[in-house]
């Protein structure tokens, strides 16, 4: 498997599809002593098991990119704001990932060389979205999300939501990027853009985003800070049961940086 530098892969992975015995006898093998220690500390199993499942498939899916590092081989560090990278001393170059998980779906991305970050969401999670815009949205992203019609707010709001989480993972410092710093506008029908205040020193035109739809439940959001010129021109996907089954799947674009899907 090989991913091309104008290409990102999406690899999704639904836990509870999983039995948890299967999970526990195959996956926990893969995991290195401080990932095992970890899994012990969850207190619900339907979180022990997705993390063991996360585990999985960062592992098993890395070693299809590079067949002679096997999936226990794999070493991993975290930056100072914890965001996960490859450890492992190698004579060539790895890829880059980044994963999220919620209520049901576990998704990771994979790029060549850029900095990535992925959120998922569960569109029926409980909370009350008007007080989390209030605490994290931008006063415009505010104002757009309520001056439409009520029907519409709920996905605008988790459109808006995993974008935002998306930015901050990419830059790998997730909250402490303050989340009122940039702001999207997503008036146009397919469009997404961002600006950046004067707080935040970041460049636009770095920048590609997505919107996408795995099911009607589950909005994704996608990020990539492309240094080089040309940018990604091609996203695949796949459904993955770690060390049992691959298929290459199709997904729903919804929004994107530049329009027009
Ligand atoms: C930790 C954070 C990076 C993502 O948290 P999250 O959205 O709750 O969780 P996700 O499932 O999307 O991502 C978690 C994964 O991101 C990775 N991650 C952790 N820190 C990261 C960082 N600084 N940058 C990028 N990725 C990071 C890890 O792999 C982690 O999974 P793991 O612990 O199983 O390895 C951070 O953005 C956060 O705490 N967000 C809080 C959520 C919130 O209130 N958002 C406001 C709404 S707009």
């Amino acid at each position: 498997m090989d991913v091309a530098d104008n290409e990102i892969h999406l690899w999704f992975s639904c836990d509870r599809d999983i039995q948890e015995h299967t999970a526990s006898e195959k996956y926990l093998r893969l995991l290195d002593e401080s990932e095992k220690k970890r899994h012990q500390t969850f207190r619900f199993d339907q979180h022990k098991h997705q993390y063991l499942v996360t585990r999985a498939l960062i592992r098993t899916v890395l070693s299809m990119y590079h067949p002679d590092v096997a999936p226990e081989q794999w070493q991993f560090k975290k930056n100072k704001h914890g965001k996960p990278f490859i450890g492992n001393v190698t004579s060539y170059d790895t890829v880059t990932f980044n994963v999220s998980h919620t209520d049901g779906l576990i998704v990771l991305a994979i790029a060549k060389t850029q900095e990535v970050g992925v959120d998922v969401e569960f569109l029926n999670r409980r909370g009350r979205l008007l007080e989390v815009a209030d605490r994290y949205f931008s006063p415009s992203e505010i104002e757009a999300l309520f001056s439409l019609p009520e029907e519409m707010q709920r996905t605008r709001f988790f459109d808006l939501w995993t974008l935002k989480e998306a930015y901050i993972k990419a830059c790998g410092m997730g909250l402490a990027i303050p989340l009122r710093h940039f702001s999207y506008q997503l008036d146009t029908d397919t469009g997404i853009d961002i600006t950046f205040d004067p707080a935040r020193d970041d460049v636009a035109e770095l920048w590609q985003f997505w919107s996408l739809e795995y099911d009607n439940l589950h909005p994704v959001a996608l990020a990539v800070r492309n240094e080089e010129a040309g940018g990604i021109s091609d996203i695949k996907y796949y459904s993955v049961t770690p060390l049992q089954d691959t298929q290459e799947i199709h997904c729903n674009v919804i929004r994107k940086t530049g329009g027009v899907l």
